[in-house]
C-alpha cells in the first residue's frame, strides 16, 4: 500500500465511505490515480453532516411560524398609484454604469438540461425563434448592442460544469465567439458534489474508479466567481455589479438599465443583490415567490407557500402574493466577495433521483427505475436573505421571460417562439407597425428582434423597419 492510498482510506473511512475502495484491487494505476484525484477534489470532511443533514433528514425550508408579507416591489409600471417611482432617472443612472464599465454580464449555464433532453450544453440549443440561433447567440447580442451602444464591452463571465466546460468552449471557438472579443469572455467551472445511495447513506460509484457526482447547482455560482478568480478579474476592470442571467431564457435582457440603476442606487437598495419578478398568473403556478420571511426578504418555493397565502388576494383581484422569482439578479462585487471572505455557504437543497451506479457486491452497472439517489444543489436565491436589504423590479412577463425547460409543452422551444414573437410584436406595434394577429389575438407570424438592433421598442424607430408584417411570415428585425 502506498502512503497515498493508506492516507485517502484512512480519510474514507473515518467518514464512513470506506466502500469506495471496493473495486481497488482491480482498478488501473491509472485508475486509481483518477479515483484519488476525485478524492482530493471533494470536501470529505464534511460529507457525515450532508449525509446526516440532507439524506437521513430532509430539512424543512418552509417559513414555519415566521411572518410572511408580501415584498414591496417596484411595479412595471412607474405611474402605479402603489408605488410610482422615477423610471427614467434609474434608466439614466443605469446607463452611466454601462458607460463607466461597471457591470459584467454573468450567465448559469453548468445545468444538466435533464428535462430538454438535448445532447450538449444547453446553450448550444437553437431557441431564437426565426432563425434558430443557438441560446448562448440570443444572450450575446445583448451585449454586442450594450457596447455598441454605450462605448464600452461590458465582460461575460460565464459558468460551465464539468460535464459541459469542454463542449461549452469548443461551441464558442467555433462560433469565433459571436463577434465578441475573446478578451472580454471567460469561462469557468462550478464545484460538484457526490450523489448518494438514499437508503445507506454511502456515496455512489458511477464507475468502480469514479465517484458519482453532479454539478453543486446554480448557487454554487457565488463560490465559484471567487474560487475562479472571476472576482479578482472583474476589479481589475472597474466592474462593481454583476447582471445575472440562466441560459435558458433567450428574452432575458443580459443587461438592463433600469433595474441597474435600481439596484445601484434606490434608497431602499443594499446594492448586494436585487431581483427581477413577474406577477403570477393563477395561485398554484410552479414558480418560488419573494416575500419578507420574518422580515428579511427571500423566495419561498411553491411547495413551501402556504395555500391560504398562496391565493390571498386584493382589492383589485391580484394576487397579494405575486412576486413570481424568473432567476434574474443584480449582484455587487462586493457582497460576493464578502460571503466569500466570510465563508457563508448557501444550504443544499435534496432531489431525489434515479442515479446509475455499480451495485457494490457484483460489480455490476446498475440503471434504475425509480429514484435511488440523493443529489445536493444550492440555490442562489438563498444569497438574497443574506442581504441587509433587497430590492425587488417587477417585469412584464412577455418583456422579459420566455424558458426553455421542457421538450414540449409550457416552457418548451415552442412556447417560447411564441413568447418570443408575442413580445416582437408588442415592440413593432409600439412604433407603428402593423402585425397580423389571428381571432385568438396571438400574432399570425413568427418574429425576431435582434437584441443587438432593439434593446427595448423605442430602439426601433432608429432604423429601416416594414410597414406592415405579412400573415404567416417569418420575419427578422435586425
Ligand atoms: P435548472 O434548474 O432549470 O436546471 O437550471 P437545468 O440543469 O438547466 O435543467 P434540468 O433541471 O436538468 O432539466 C436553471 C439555470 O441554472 C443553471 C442552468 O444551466 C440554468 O441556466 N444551473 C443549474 C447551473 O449553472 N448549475 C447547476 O448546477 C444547476
Amino acid at each position: 500500500m502506498t502512503m497515498r492510498e493508506t492516507e485517502w482510506r484512512r480519510k474514507a473511512k473515518d467518514v464512513g465511505q470506506e466502500h469506495l475502495f471496493a473495486f481497488w484491487d482491480e482498478l488501473t494505476l491509472d485508475q486509481r490515480d483518477m479515483l484519488l484525484a476525485q478524492l482530493a477534489s471533494i470536501d470529505l470532511e464534511s460529507v457525515p453532516t450532508l449525509v446526516e443533514k440532507y439524506v437521513r433528514n430532509k430539512p424543512d425550508f418552509s417559513p414555519g411560524g415566521a411572518s410572511i408579507e408580501p415584498v414591496n416591489d417596484y411595479p412595471n409600471d412607474h405611474t402605479n398609484p402603489r408605488r410610482a417611482w422615477d423610471r427614467a432617472h434609474y434608466h439614466a443612472l443605469g446607463e452611466e454604469m454601462l458607460r463607466r464599465g461597471e457591470v459584467a454580464a454573468f450567465t448559469v449555464a453548468g445545468g444538466q438540461g435533464t428535462r430538454l433532453g438535448y445532447d450538449g450544453p444547453k446553450g448550444c440549443y437553437p431557441g431564437s425563434a426565426v432563425r434558430g440561433r443557438p441560446l448562448f447567440e440570443c444572450l450575446s447580442r445583448w451585449l454586442v448592442g450594450a457596447e455598441k451602444r454605450y462605448g464600452h464591452a461590458v465582460p461575460w463571465y460565464i459558468m460551465t460544469s464539468p460535464l459541459n466546460d469542454e463542449a461549452t468552449r469548443a461551441f464558442f471557438g467555433e462560433h469565433k465567439n459571436f463577434g465578441l472579443d475573446a478578451a472580454n469572455i471567460s469561462f469557468f467551472q462550478q464545484g460538484v458534489v457526490p450523489s448518494f445511495d438514499a437508503a445507506s447513506g454511502r456515496i455512489l460509484l458511477s464507475d468502480r474508479h469514479v465517484i458519482a457526482t453532479n454539478p453543486d447547482g446554480h448557487g454554487g455560482s457565488l463560490k465559484a466567481l471567487h474560487a475562479s478568480g472571476a472576482l479578482a478579474d472583474m476589479r481589475g476592470r472597474g466592474v462593481r455589479h454583476i447582471s445575472y442571467f440562466q441560459i435558458d431564457n433567450p428574452l432575458a435582457r443580459a443587461v438592463d438599465p433600469v433595474f441597474l440603476g435600481l439596484h445601484a442606487h434606490a434608497p431602499d437598495s443594499s446594492a448586494q443583490m436585487s431581483s427581477k419578478m413577474v406577477a403570477k398568473t393563477e395561485p398554484g403556478e410552479k414558480v418560488g415567490v419573494f416575500a419578507k420571511v420574518g422580515g428579511t426578504v427571500g423566495v419561498i418555493e411553491y411547495s413551501d407557500l402556504p395555500g391560504e397565502l398562496a391565493s390571498r388576494r386584493r382589492a383589485d383581484g391580484s394576487l397579494v402574493f405575486n412576486a413570481g422569482n424568473v432567476a434574474i439578479h443584480a449582484l455587487g462585487v462586493e457582497f460576493v466577495e464578502g460571503l466569500s471572505r466570510a465563508g457563508a455557504g448557501l444550504p443544499y437543497h435534496r432531489a431525489e433521483k434515479k442515479v446509475p451506479h455499480i451495485d457494490l457486491e457484483t460489480g455490476r452497472r446498475v440503471e434504475p427505475s425509480a429514484a435511488n439517489g440523493i443529489k445536493l444543489e444550492t440555490f442562489v436565491f438563498d444569497a438574497i436573505s443574506m442581504c441587509d436589504a433587497s430590492l425587488v423590479y417587477e417585469t412584464d412577463r412577455v418583456d422579459e421571460f420566455a424558458p426553455i425547460k421542457n421538450a414540449s409543452g409550457s416552457d418548451s422551444p415552442e412556447s417560447s417562439a411564441m413568447l418570443q414573437t408575442e413580445r416582437a410584436a408588442r415592440w413593432l406595434e409600439a412604433v407603428g407597425v402593423r402585425v397580423p394577429r389571428k381571432a385568438d389575438g396571438s400574432p399570425d407570424c413568427v418574429l425576431e428582434i435582434d437584441p443587438a438592433r432593439a434593446m427595448r421598442a423605442e430602439d426601433l424607430r432608429s432604423g429601416p423597419l416594414p410597414m406592415a408584417i405579412e400573415q404567416g411570415a417569418r420575419v427578422v428585425i435586425d
